[in-house]
């Protein structure tokens, strides 16, 4: 069943029109990758789902048109977005940062502690006091917290020691292999990708220009639209 549907989605910045017609699906259980080059759009796509920016277009999210909504709203039909820049809130801890996000289900302190042994070892840490590998798996993990359907991960290995980057795929991996929950995920390492992503839809200039599964991307469009 399909659960996220965006179709056509436009929307700008101020007077700025910066998306142009972004078209996708995730169904549930898969994992799809959003990519392109920078300033392609992807972040503004995620804004729009979550309807932090407003957009115009189709919206729905199991079978509910998400436009209108306000974003706390998103989030309690079952959207869990990670955001680009792993945003939480410093003067809390660990376990206080995981607790304000909670929503009834199977995550809970125990099991984001079983997936992210980093975050159990430092649950009384001021999460301002972390290292950007461990505010990144805090920021999955409160998108965890609020047992989505569908979790958005922006650029959540971006600038991170290649151990801690490990850790985080290893974590998605384990995401998709035991619990099955629906990912979009945005990254700009298409190896690890290549090897949790069921599909890809590729963005250029705020548009959809391919989208199909992932092992069918040739040379040329990763040339072309990704950059690789
Ligand atoms: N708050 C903003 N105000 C005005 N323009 C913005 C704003 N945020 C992004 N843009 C512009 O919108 C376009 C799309 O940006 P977006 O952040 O969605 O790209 P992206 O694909 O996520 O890029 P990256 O890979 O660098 O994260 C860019 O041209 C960017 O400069
Ligand atoms: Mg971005």
């Amino acid at each position: 069943m399909t659960l996220l549907r965006v179709e056509n989605l436009t929307a700008r910045y101020g007077v700025a029109q910066v998306l142009f017609g972004v078209t996708l699906d995730v169904a549930e259980g898969e994992v799809v990758a959003l990519m392109g080059r920078n300033g392609m759009g992807k972040t503004t796509t995620v804004k729009a789902i979550c309807r932090m920016i407003a957009s115009e277009g189709g919206l729905s999210f199991a079978g509910q048109s998400l436009n209108g909504l306000p974003s706390h709203r998103v989030a309690r039909l079952g959207i869990g977005l990670a955001p680009e820049g792993r945003r939480c809130f410093r003067d809390l801890t660990v376990e206080e940062n995981l607790i304000a996000a909670a929503q009834p289900g199977a995550w809970d302190l125990i099991s984001i502690a079983d997936l992210f042994p980093r975050l159990g070892e430092r649950s009384n840490q001021r999460a301002a006091s972390l290292s950007g590998g461990e505010q990144q798996m805090l920021a999955i993990g409160r998108a965890l917290m609020t047992n989505p359907r569908l979790l958005i991960l922006d650029e959540a290995t971006e600038g991170l020691a290649p151990i801690i980057r490990q850790e985080i795929w290893a974590a998605i991996a384990r995401l998709k292999r035991e619990t099955g929950t629906a990912i979009l995920l945005i990254d700009k390492s298409v190896r690890e990708l290549a090897q949790v992503s069921d599909r890809a839809v590729i963005l250029a200039r705020g548009e959809t220009v391919w989208s199909g599964a992932f092992a069918d991307i040739t040379p040329e469009v990763s040339e072309t639209y990704v950059g690789v």
